[in-house]
């Protein structure tokens, strides 16, 4: 399969499981947001994969619309195509066959659910955490996607969707497009505040309040957030630097567009003090803005749902396509 010409086709998700924090700002969105319009863009609202961990059902439909006004707050233009996973049907169709392709033993070494597993136990968490890179795997390839713009943890994903496509092309002639990740220099991987030896994540910022900085955290929390971050037991900051002060420094280069060199000169010798009042300044610069476009666009979500059918509607046919390919290919018409 060739791609369409024009501009190329991005995709990338993210799961309404919750607040969202500075690591999918940093590593996710305020790129897609950048490179907009390079590409011809859809971001999805994958609840789908959100669904594989337990979600009170209230809260997953509040979720989902606080995601869908943090992408239009953020920047993401209002022609940009935005839309909620489980609104075209095709998604969960083709993973189901994409399941049916993928040797159980791939999906088994997949980090994620070896995490989930090592964590909860294989008695305490749903099938879906296991098959759930069939699911992204479907998303992307459902729409002929080149780039797949993510943070670092989704790297693993991505090299599974293109095996998967490869092996399906070598088996069916080429009917898949194979995606590429798009991983950033700066910001791909955003550590815990508490420990920066650790991803900042959702889950880990349900047990500890200081792991993450939210999106639509106030600006004293996140503050307070910096202030408790975890450094190392220098006086002042050095260089090489530890793993605490390094991520620090890189949230401020991401948020400022600044390269190591810089922030090092900028920075040396300079207190702790000094340091987190300046991140916590940049971030709260980089945040107030789109919290208060985000309140605006809370304020009506009938218009917000509204646009939402209306994108789901528009991309149904082009996944319905890709799915009567593959369907046909492999026999099921
Ligand atoms: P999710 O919802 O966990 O995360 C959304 C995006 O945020 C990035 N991210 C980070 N980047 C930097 N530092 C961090 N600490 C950090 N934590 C998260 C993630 O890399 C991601 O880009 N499986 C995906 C959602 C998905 C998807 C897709 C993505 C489903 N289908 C198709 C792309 C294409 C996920 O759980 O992301």
């Amino acid at each position: 399969m060739q791609p369409t010409p024009g501009k190329p086709r991005v995709f990338s998700g993210i799961q309404p499981s919750g607040g969202l924090h500075l690591g999918n700002y940093l590593g996710a969105i305020r790129n897609w947001v950048r490179d907009q319009d390079r590409y011809d863009n859809i971001f999805c609202i994958v609840d789908l994969h959100a669904i594989t961990l337990p979600q009170d059902p209230t809260a997953l439909r509040e979720n989902t619309l606080d995601l869908a006004a943090i992408y239009l707050a953020s920047g993401i233009k209002q022609d940009q195509a935005m839309f909620i996973q489980s609104q075209v049907a095709a998604h969960a169709e083709l993973a189901w066959i994409f399941q049916c392709f993928t040797p159980v033993g791939w999906l088994e070494r997949m980090t994620q659910f070896r995490d989930r597993t090592a964590r909860q136990g294989r008695e305490r968490i749903g099938a879906g955490i296991l098959t759930y890179p069939s699911l992204m795997a479907a998303d992307i390839m459902l729409y002929d996607t080149r780039y797949v713009p993510v943070g670092e943890d989704q790297r693993q994903h991505i090299e599974y969707t293109r095996d998967l496509g490869q092996r399906i092309n070598q088996r069916f002639g080429e009917i898949l497009v194979i995606p590429e990740a798009l991983i950033q220099k700066a910001g791909a991987e955003i550590k815990g505040l508490d420990d920066p030896e650790k991803k900042m994540s959702k889950s880990l910022a349900a047990d500890a309040p200081g792991h993450a900085i939210f999106m639509l955290d106030a600006p004293d929390v996140i503050r307070k957030k910096l202030a408790r971050a975890q450094t190392d037991a220098e006086p002042a900051v050095r260089f090489p630097a530890g793993a605490g002060v390094r991520n620090l420094l890189e949230i401020y280069r991401t948020i400022k567009d600044k390269d190591w060199p810089a922030v090092e000169q900028e920075f040396a010798g300079k207190p702790y003090s000094v340091l987190k009042s300046t991140v916590a300044d940049a971030v709260i610069e980089a945040l107030t803005p789109i919290q208060e476009r985000y309140r605006e666009i809370r304020s009506d979500d009938a218009a917000l749902m509204l646009q939402l059918h209306r994108t789901a509607d528009r991309l149904a046919p082009i996944a319905n396509s890709t799915l009567r390919r593959v369907q046909h290919a492999v026999g099921l018409r």
